[in-house]
């Protein structure tokens, strides 16, 4: 469907890291956005551009309002959407008494639709337009959650996960099923329309090495695939880890050996890890999904953003729902500063904001598509109300500068701030 698209707000984005280039953050006071059959035609003053908006188009104008790239989610799993807040000592006993008996009712095909459509509802309420979901063993799961993805055009990532061990029975393929099934659902999904798919074993421990490895080919013979695992998240579990694969010099080692390291891999907490591992995920050009609610949650453990810094790894950010207790990335931002400042790290709210659009979209290596409004982008794009509450309209009165702006929204803000979230220039929340 062709749309021309004029909003006049307030713009923020971003054109790199503005932690190493601080011209890099993009903000339009009074800005207007230009959007044409799904895509950026401009952004920028309202002043320098008007002469441009095509002739029958009415400027919609939405004063106070700030308009920025939607949020990517780096790592979540819509099938914990309904047990997400369950209380246990730890992710190993979390797993066993929670995650595996909810994520076996995914073999039904109606309940997955049901789920992903509101876990989808969820993301586009909360400003989330991408993300690297984790599907669950069953391939109903990932065909529900796509049908339902590409039914909203949402530029999503997903894949079936691997598990053939170390798991209940009922959630357990075997090395050769779960590659067969992997393979048939990249040819069905990667590519089709704004899906990708990502290769997923859950992590080590419920992998054999013959599934490593078969994991491993799949990946290189579908190079432009994406990756996705968990590692380093859990002392209990970096210890059960080693145990399985005494030949690994390392935990993340383990996805090394099997050729699970490369471009569009992404490496879902990375607490326990030490130089080399971080100079090996850099190397391959794989990147760390931070996961701060989740990390606190679970109690697994404070990243260490210095350490990432140093080896030059990139970084984005992450819900990591269930594990997590907010889909909003906002709330996620609030805690990931917090986590920064355990470890003596100050983070700029603008950093924040980069780590969750563009900074997201460099880490998947999606941002020739997505991220920002360079002209020809995919237009994903949410409007906020930076006075969405009363205490935020009290706080907002009290501004000394767009970082503090920016810093208050992180911290006060969640689903309520989010007015509006477009997918590729189609209004989808609220509907
Ligand atoms: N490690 C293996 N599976 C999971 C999971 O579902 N959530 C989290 N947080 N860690 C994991
Ligand atoms: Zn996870």
């Amino acid at each position: 469907m062709t749309t021309t698209l004029a909003l006049r707000a307030s713009i923020l984005h971003f054109s790199a890291n503005p932690q190493y280039h601080p011209d890099a953050l993009h903000w339009h006071t009074d800005g207007l956005l230009l959007v044409n059959e799904g895509k950026i035609v401009a952004a920028g003053d309202y002043t320098q551009l008007q002469a441009q908006i095509p002739a029958g188009v009415e400027v919609q104008h939405l004063p106070d309002r700030i308009i920025m790239p939607g949020f990517i989610d780096s790592h979540v799993h819509y099938p914990q959407t309904d047990m997400i807040a369950s209380p246990a000592p730890g992710l190993l006993p979390w797993l066993e008494q929670y995650t595996f008996p909810t994520e076996r009712q995914f073999e039904d095909g109606e309940h997955a639709s049901e789920v992903a459509r509101f876990f989808l509802d969820q993301l586009s309420a909360c400003g989330t337009t991408t993300a690297m979901v984790y599907s669950t063993v069953h391939q109903e799961s990932v065909d529900a959650f796509f049908t339902e993805s590409a039914a909203r055009n949402m530029r999503m990532v997903t894949g079936k996960v691997l598990m053939d061990r170390h798991c209940p029975e009922f959630l357990r393929d075997t090395a050769e099923s779960g590659a067969q099934d992997t393979e048939t659902l990249i040819q069905r999904w990667h590519g089709n329309g704004r899906q990708l798919y990502a290769i997923t074993p859950r992590f080590a421990p419920t992998s054999t090495t013959q599934q490593l490895g078969l994991a491993g080919e799949l990946a290189q013979q579908y190079h432009d695939t994406f990756i996705q695992t968990h590692v380093a998240e859990n002392k209990e579990e970096c210890a059960w880890a080693r145990s399985l694969f005494p030949n690994a010099r390392s935990y993340l080692d383990i996805y090394d050996q099997f050729g699970l390291m490369r471009e569009r891999a992404m490496y879902a907490h990375c607490i326990w890890l030490d130089d080399t591992d971080r100079a090996r995920l850099a190397e391959t050009g794989s990147a760390i999904s931070l996961c701060p609610t989740s990390n606190l949650f679970l109690g697994s453990g404070l990243f260490d953003f210095d350490a990432a810094d140093a080896a030059k790894v990139q970084l984005s950010v992450a819900t990591d729902v269930g594990g997590g207790t907010s889909f909003s990335m906002l709330q996620t931002m609030n805690e990931l500063y917090k986590v920064a400042r355990m470890g003596g790290r100050y983070l700029p709210a603008s950093q924040m904001f980069y780590l969750a659009t563009l900074g997201g979209a460099k880490a998947m290596q999606l941002d020739h598509l997505i991220g920002n409004f360079s002209v020809g982008k995919e237009a994903d794009f949410i409007v906020l109300n930076p006075k969405a509450t009363p205490l935020l309209a009290r706080r907002s009165a009290h501004l000394n500068s767009l970082e503090e702006q920016l810093f208050v929204l992180a911290m006060l803000g969640d689903d309520r701030v989010v007015e509006r979230t477009y997918i590729a220039g189609e209004l989808r929340s609220p509907l």
